[in-house]
């Protein structure tokens, strides 16, 4: 199809035309061949009634290997992701109530902005300008959000990766949110040095200003797997909608692996029922004070104790983001589900057996796979 012909029906649906994967224009173009066949207000009842199908889609094809392996950028760029990072109430308000403490008057620069919720924020609180830096297209979302809450003015947008940007002038505050459920592996301890040496003014402010990240034994043997329920709940498609479904029931069998590993669709509601060890503390980052380099990456050792006689067969990882000196989020495993899910490493070797009070020693480093860093946690005797 040419430029302009997906230009064109991604206008007349009022969609990004520049998030143009092959499996999005796929689905705007479907949904534009159903509204020419069934008149524009059948379709949107249609597509009411179908949030599966376009989810599954959505999520399943952009996580699929060959864009995902492209790198964070092409993850982010699908603005469906950034309604999961504002839904998250707790995170976003938290972000909300500690920049009206600090940005008031400030220089701001918003590392990662998405949408630009969290400059829109220091606009609110009071900061004299603000630089928005965003490397997906999330930021053209963003600039109509500044010219919408009357803080295009003030705000500055620069588009690129962090590493490559130079900002006119440098931050009081640097504001982020670049966590993953393995919080390292969205490359935060690198682009934070970069920023924190290049762009943040003499005695500036980090926030968050520092990360704990913890390590709790889990039974995670029970149950089906994430793509086992989708498969499952798919299979009762046909009966609930009188539908042959048994493509996509095919599609998501083919896409088990991937949406097992999806950090979007993976993880638990809840894992409070599971965790069967008391929690270990592997890493405890102070972003301003501490060498964000080789020495944060060096091996970490933690002893969990059993809390009860069973089975441990996978560590799971959480972290605490302190964003100022008494603002917290955390991802305990005892809370329910944020906008990050965990980190469920399965211990190699098999399960451990343990009585009460038994020790189990976990060993963890970050290591550096494709110019990605990963925690790795290894479950020693
Ligand atoms: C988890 S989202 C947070 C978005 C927004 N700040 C919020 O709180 O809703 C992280 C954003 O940072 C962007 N990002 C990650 N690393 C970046 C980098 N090094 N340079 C520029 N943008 C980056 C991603 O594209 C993504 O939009």
């Amino acid at each position: 199809m040419s430029d302009a012909k997906w230009n064109g029906i991604a206008k007349s649906l009022r969609v990004n035309s520049n998030v143009a994967s092959p499996s999005r224009k796929r689905y705007v173009i479907t949904r534009y061949q159903r509204r020419r066949a069934f008149g524009g207000d059948q379709t949107e009842a249609s597509e009411k009634c179908l949030p599966t199908e376009d989810v599954v889609e959505v999520w399943v094809s952009e996580l699929s290997a060959p864009v995902y392996s492209a790198g964070i950028t092409g993850f982010y760029a699908h603005p469906m992701l950034h309604h999961l990072f504002l839904r998250a109430a707790p995170r976003t308000l938290a972000y909300r109530e500690a920049i009206f403490l600090h940005a008031k008057d400030s220089v701001v620069l918003d590392l990662g902005c998405g949408t630009g919720i969290l400059s829109i924020f220091a606009a609110q609180a009071g900061a004299r300008l603000i630089f928005a830096l965003e490397e997906s297209s999330a930021i053209d979302v963003a600039e109509e959000m500044f010219a919408a809450n009357g803080c295009a003015e003030r705000v500055e947008t620069l588009r690129g990766r962090s590493t490559s940007v130079v900002p006119p002038e440098r931050a009081d505050l640097i504001v982020f949110e670049l966590f993953g459920d393995d919080p390292f592996d969205h490359n935060v301890l690198a682009y934070v040095a970069d920023a924190k040496r290049r762009m943040l003014a003499p005695g500036g402010r980090l926030m968050p200003n520092r990360i704990e990240v913890f390590a709790v034994g889990i039974d995670d043997s029970e149950g089906p797997s994430t793509a086992d329920r989708w498969i499952e709940e798919a299979r009762g498609f046909g009966e609930r909608y009188g539908v042959d479904f048994s493509a996509h029931v095919a599609m998501l069998e083919a896409n088990r692996r991937v949406i097992d590993a999806s950090r979007v669709a993976s993880a638990r509601e809840t894992y409070a029922d599971r965790v069967r060890t008391d929690a270990g503390k592997l890493w405890d980052v102070q972003f301003e004070t501490d060498d964000l380099g080789a020495s944060v990456k060096e091996r970490r050792r933690a002893i969990l104790r059993f809390a009860r006689d069973g089975v441990v067969d996978s560590i799971l990882i959480w972290f605490r983001l302190h964003l100022d000196e008494r603002i917290s989020i955390t991802t305990s495993p005892y809370l329910d589900r944020t906008s990050w899910g965990w980190h469920v490493q399965r211990l190699a070797g098999g399960p451990r057996f343990g009585k009460a009070g038994d020790a189990l020693a976990l060993d963890a480093h970050i290591e550096e796979v494709d110019g990605r860093d990963h925690l790795r946690v290894t479950a020693g005797e």
